[in-house]
């Protein structure tokens, strides 16, 4: 077994119910001391009802003074920080020519600004005090490749394996490794809203996906995304830094669809 005890690991959205749930839910089952923030204040309190010793902070990673506070409260309350899972982020299906400037930057403030903010706000600390780390961002098979409206949303997520390969080389001399998680289609009852703007029938669309654009006919769960985190946080992955995995039920291996070659 994976063991966090006695880490202090801070997730951005971890009270959302998708992948955010899962980092939390698995870093939990390991044994870690978690730090939530997000910007919902249902959400928080949700979590902080699920995950009992959690210390919950509410902040927009968007904004440099927010992520400076965050992580200040969360110093003095649980000291060191050992790690830092970039996950907070927001999606948008949009043809590229409709999307509005306040769009664009609202989702490249989230999906991109915040990760490095936080990022560096971490590694300072760290380097500071002369303590190692791990940082774990959540990135997207749309990293990989995408579909049509997913222009911008694309563009955020292949962003972040140019950051996670940059500050993994920066930051290795100070003993932080930083990798990312690219999850595929996470089966979680928030995707259904946005899977909605393109069918009336978003349970149908979902079974479609997994049965002919995966490898394996099985819903990715978001504490199946957790627990790769949880591997990257900890020794077990002590060789690894800079790099990206993909959990994606084999999706980003696929050719056609798999209903395609009978
Ligand atoms: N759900 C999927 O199928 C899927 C697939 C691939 C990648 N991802 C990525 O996983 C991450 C989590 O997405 P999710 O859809 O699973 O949602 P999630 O359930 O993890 O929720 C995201 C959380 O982030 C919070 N948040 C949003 N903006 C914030 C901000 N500015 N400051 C602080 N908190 C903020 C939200 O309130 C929410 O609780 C995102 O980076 C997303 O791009 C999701």
């Amino acid at each position: 077994m994976i063991d966090l005890q006695g880490k202090n690991i801070l997730v951005t959205g971890g009270a959302g119910t998708g992948v955010g749930g899962g980092v939390s839910e698995a870093l939990q089952e390991q044994g870690a001391n978690l730090i939530i923030i997000d910007i919902d204040s249902t959400k928080l309190q949700r979590a902080q009802k699920q995950y009992l010793n959690a210390l919950c902070i509410h902040a927009d990673v968007s904004k440099v003074v927010e992520v400076e506070r965050m992580f200040q409260i969360a110093y003095n309350e649980v000291g060191t920080l050992h790690g830092l899972v970039n996950n907070a982020g927001v999606g948008l299906s949009k043809e590229a020519h409709e999307v509005t400037e306040a769009e664009y930057d609202r989702l490249m403030d989230v999906n991109l600004k915040a990760y490095w903010l936080c990022a560096k706000t971490f590694a300072n600390y760290l380097i500071k005090h002369k303590s190692s780390g791990n940082i774990v961002n959540i990135s997207s098979i749309h990293a990989h490749s995408t579909t049509a409206r997913y222009a911008i949303y694309s563009s955020s997520k292949n962003a972040i394996i140019g950051l996670t390969m940059g500050m993994a080389l920066d930051f290795g001399k100070y003993g932080i490794r930083v990798n990312s998680v690219a999850p595929g289609y996470v089966h979680a009852e928030q995707n259904f809203d946005l899977i909605s703007t393109w069918t009336d029938d978003p349970k149908g669309w979902a079974e479609e996906y997994k049965r002919d654009h995966q490898v394996i006919d099985r819903f990715i769960e978001p504490i199946d995304v957790g627990r790769v985190v949880a591997f990257l946080l900890s020794d077990y992955s002590r060789a690894i830094t800079g790099q990206q995995i993909y959990v994606d039920q084999g999706t980003t291996r696929l050719l056609f669809s798999r209903s395609f070659v009978p």
